[in-house]
């Protein structure tokens, strides 16, 4: 099957950025994205940077605009497209060359939103910790989203996720400041269109964890499961 692939590219940060074109002949309809990428750069004298780890969906370091839409490349199987490809960064975030973005701001506001256990905590296994820990950070849900830019307030659903599951174990004194960061940078920037969901690689059920979340934030029930 013949591709054309039209990846954009910049050198650096202060670059540029520019539109290369590439013929391409794929041997499987079923080969993805990123097994593309990385047979072309084999043959290029200036290889596309971009990234990828577990080529499984499992780390979401591939994350990319592929025709318009934020997905992972690994996930992104080539019968899906009709032979032509266009390849961006993720464009929420500061690209650092070609498709590699920096999404250092999903780790500070993490800090902020204080994702950790600061004492012995009592964890269990329920369907709300499942859902979230399945979140891979890959950005594709900040990508799409109305209400979210890089360094703003509002910290999108990549926050949500990982508040949500502490929130059903986090010992009662910590609880109150993290329903506090949940207040004021999740669930007053939130439009709830659920857009993020239908793009999530991942598949999280973003509303069963966004109504646990509110539950337990904003109207002060106790509520832990689905
Ligand atoms: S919620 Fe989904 S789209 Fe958003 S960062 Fe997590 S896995 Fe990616
Ligand atoms: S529901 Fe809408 S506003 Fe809220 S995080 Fe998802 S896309 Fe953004
Ligand atoms: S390489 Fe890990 S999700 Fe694509």
């Amino acid at each position: 099957m013949n591709l054309k692939l039209q990846i954009l590219r910049r050198e650096s940060p202060d670059a540029s950025p520019h539109w290369e074109s590439y013929e391409y002949q794929a041997q499987n309809e079923n080969a993805s994205v990123a097994s593309v990428l990385h047979d072309l750069n084999q043959k290029l004298d200036d290889p596309v940077r971009w990234e990828c780890s577990c080529m499984q969906k499992k780390c979401g370091a591939c994350a990319m605009v592929i025709n318009h839409r934020p997905r992972l490349a690994c996930d992104a199987r080539l019968k899906e497209f009709n032979g032509e490809i266009k390849i961006e960064p993720l464009r929420k975030f500061p690209v650092i060359a070609d498709l590699i973005v920096d999404r250092s701001i999903l780790f500070e506001n993490l800090k902020i939103m204080r994702i950790w256990f600061a004492e012995e905590a009592k964890t269990y296994g329920s369907e709300i910790a499942y859902q979230a820990s399945r979140c891979l950070q890959c950005g594709c849900c900040l990508e799409i989203c109305p209400n979210f830019y890089a360094g703003g307030t509002f910290f999108g659903m990549a926050s949500m996720t990982l508040t949500a599951r502490i929130l059903t174990a986090v010992p009662e004194k910590q609880k109150q400041e993290i329903c506090k960061a949940y207040r004021d940078h999740i669930y007053e920037g939130c439009g709830k269109s659920l857009a993020c969901r239908e793009i999530c690689p991942a598949g999280i059920e973003i509303e069963h964890l966004l109504v646990n979340s509110n539950a337990v934030a904003i109207w002060k029930r106790k509520k832990h499961e689905i």
